[in-house]
């Protein structure tokens, strides 16, 4: 098989009907901060127990195809010394490494950031093939204010997002394009949808532009949703209709799937605006793409609260994770039954 024939393999199988990816790549700071949050110390020890105990959860693949590790998590192991990434592939479960170098302020452009990331990718991404990795993600961050985001940020980010995912085809690694379109502001879901669209518009234009193979390429984007300080209700029924609107006036047909952050929203949230999601798309009589769930607040916040850093929770934590793969999985078929929460 020629390298775009396996990396069009790979990027259809990430999409596999009914499952969705696992987001486990927090930054050690980030997961620090959800430790604390829990009343625990922030050591490397319990973000290693903590991302075992993730992976090592029994029936994990009937409901992830892959599974996104931060670059300190894919070089750490399991209590009996298999590599994290050994003990996914084991289960059919493909690792996806974060390869961003996260953000930074946008010079000259106030209240604005742009990632950083590309310089010494292609050696990284030469490792991280070598370390089991097929996927790998790149996550760029808008901010909807009065006067954000600038076109200037939006062309920034997405040619790096083009060079990044130009990069992860010719080491044989499929690209999941991720501009995040940020939930937090007071804008309204018109705005959102106008951002978000110009956003993928301009993303997918730079992706054409630097000979990205589309079939090749996951996007992991937001729902289109207003501002988490928006003074109205908007119904998961609305934001379906934004959201599928949104695609289908800036994602190509090639593309073969199209994967959802949570974005801060609650896990029940999230998982109810994927199912208004997948019953639309079904009345509509479906979309060229495939959607799926890749959550890590969305799945993994009732793990933790099951977890409390306790050895003797670990089985219950382990079975909050089935529940909430559970629930998204009948979400991304349009049958979520909230009286299961
Ligand atoms: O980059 C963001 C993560 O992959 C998804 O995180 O579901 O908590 O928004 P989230």
């Amino acid at each position: 098989m020629s390298n775009t024939e396996q990396l069009r393999e790979m990027a259809k199988t990430l999409v596999t009907p009914h499952k969705g990816i696992l987001a486990a790549d927090q930054s050690p700071r980030t997961m620090n901060k959800q430790l604390e949050a829990l009343g625990l110390p922030p050591e490397a020890e319990l973000r290693r127990k903590y991302r075992q105990l993730l992976f090592t959860t029994e029936g994990l693949q009937e409901y992830v195809t892959g599974v996104i590790l931060h670059d300190g998590t894919i070089r750490n192991h399991a209590d009996d010394g298999t590599e994290f990434s050994d003990l996914l592939i084991a289960k059919g479960v493909v690792p996806i490494i974060k390869v961003d170098k996260s953000t930074v302020p946008h010079t000259n452009f106030e209240g604005e950031v742009v990632t950083q990331g590309l310089d010494g990718l292609a050696d990284r991404l030469q490792e991280y093939y070598d370390m089991g990795a097929r996927a790998a993600k790149w996550r760029a961050v808008f901010t909807i204010s009065e006067n954000t985001p600038t076109e200037q940020n939006i062309l920034f980010d997405c040619m790096t997002l083009a060079r990044y995912a130009a990069l992860c085809q010719e080491a044989g690694i499929v690209p999941m394009v991720e501009p995040e379109v940020l939930f937090s502001g007071s804008h309204s879901l018109e705005r959102a949808e106008e951002v978000t669209t110009m956003v993928l518009q301009k993303l997918f234009e730079q992706l054409q532009w630097n000979n990205v193979d589309l079939e090749g390429v996951i996007l992991k984007s937001s729902m289109v949703l207003a501002g988490s300080e928006w003074s109205e209700q908007t119904s998961a029924a609305d934001v379906a209709q934004a959201t599928l609107r949104t695609f289908m006036n800036s994602v190509p047909p090639e593309v073969p799937g199209i994967v959802f952050l949570s974005g801060g929203q609650t896990p029940q949230r999230a998982t109810e605006n994927l199912d208004a999601i997948a019953e639309l798309e079904a009345q509509e009589g479906g979309f060229p793409w495939e959607l799926a769930f890749s959550f890590s607040r969305g799945l993994e916040q009732p793990v933790q609260e099951a977890w409390q850093g306790k050895d003797e929770n670990i089985e219950a934590a382990q079975a909050a994770l089935i529940k909430r793969l559970q629930l998204n999985s009948m979400a991304d078929q349009g049958t979520y039954d909230p009286s299961m929460e």
